[in-house]
């Protein structure tokens, strides 16, 4: 499984933002937006474009588009806080909405939500969640998006943990996971270490 690691100065300092408990939710969430654009970023850089002409106010010249955008599938809850960023910043690609919630006793992912489009053969595919734990969420996501066709699945996360990468790559799943951070490991609650806390709490509160 090709995973990325985003390596870079500013994207640490708001990981850095995000780890601090001190950290209000608005901050949280300011430093989860601006380090989404950082992850998005580079998760395009491969990406397919097509030429096309246009004039510039000087003289004729070739253009380039993305030749196939991607669609964002953020993972409620903590997924959400990725979304606008992520469409501000390519803004042709469409949304589709999965709900997972992890059973906090088993750990489980149990899904609550499916909004996705029917087809998506030929589509490629990000999935935004700030965290990677055991990997259940993410693994159970990718299984609704194959189920409508999917080949070509990008996991966006902020932090992941070993076990998750590795149960990741068990699932055998099409995927690629960019990130920026692989942390220590699981807790006995299988929180990551140092981690971030719970990102759906640590942006909208408990649930
Ligand atoms: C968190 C996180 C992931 C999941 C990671 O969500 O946002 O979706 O746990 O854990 P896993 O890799 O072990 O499955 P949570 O279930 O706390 O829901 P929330 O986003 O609504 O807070």
């Amino acid at each position: 499984m090709d995973t990325t690691v985003v390596d870079h100065p500013l994207a640490a300092s708001l990981l850095t933002t995000m780890r601090d408990a001190r950290s209000d939710n608005a901050t949280f969430r300011s430093a989860l937006r601006r380090l989404t654009h950082m992850l998005v970023y580079e998760a395009m850089r491969g990406a397919e474009v097509e030429q096309f002409d246009i004039e510039t106010p000087v003289a004729p010249t070739l253009g380039v588009r993305l030749a196939n955008p991607p669609l964002l599938v953020p993972v409620l809850r903590a997924g959400l806080g990725m979304v606008e960023q992520a469409s501000a910043l390519i803004p042709q690609a469409g949304v589709g909405f999965v709900g997972m919630a992890r059973d906090e006793k088993t750990h489980q992912p149990v899904p609550y939500l499916e909004s996705l489009p029917a087809d998506l053969s030929g589509t490629p595919v990000y999935v935004l969640d700030p965290m990677l734990a055991t990997g259940g969420s993410i693994i159970r996501t990718i299984d609704l998006l194959i189920a409508r066709g999917a080949t070509d699945v990008t996991a966006i996360c902020v932090v992941v943990a070993p076990e998750g990468i590795e149960a990741l790559r068990n699932s055998g799943h099409p995927v690629r996971l960019l990130t920026a951070s692989i942390d220590d490991g699981l807790n006995e609650n299988a929180f990551l270490v140092p981690g971030l806390g719970d990102a759906g709490d640590r942006q909208f509160g408990p649930r």
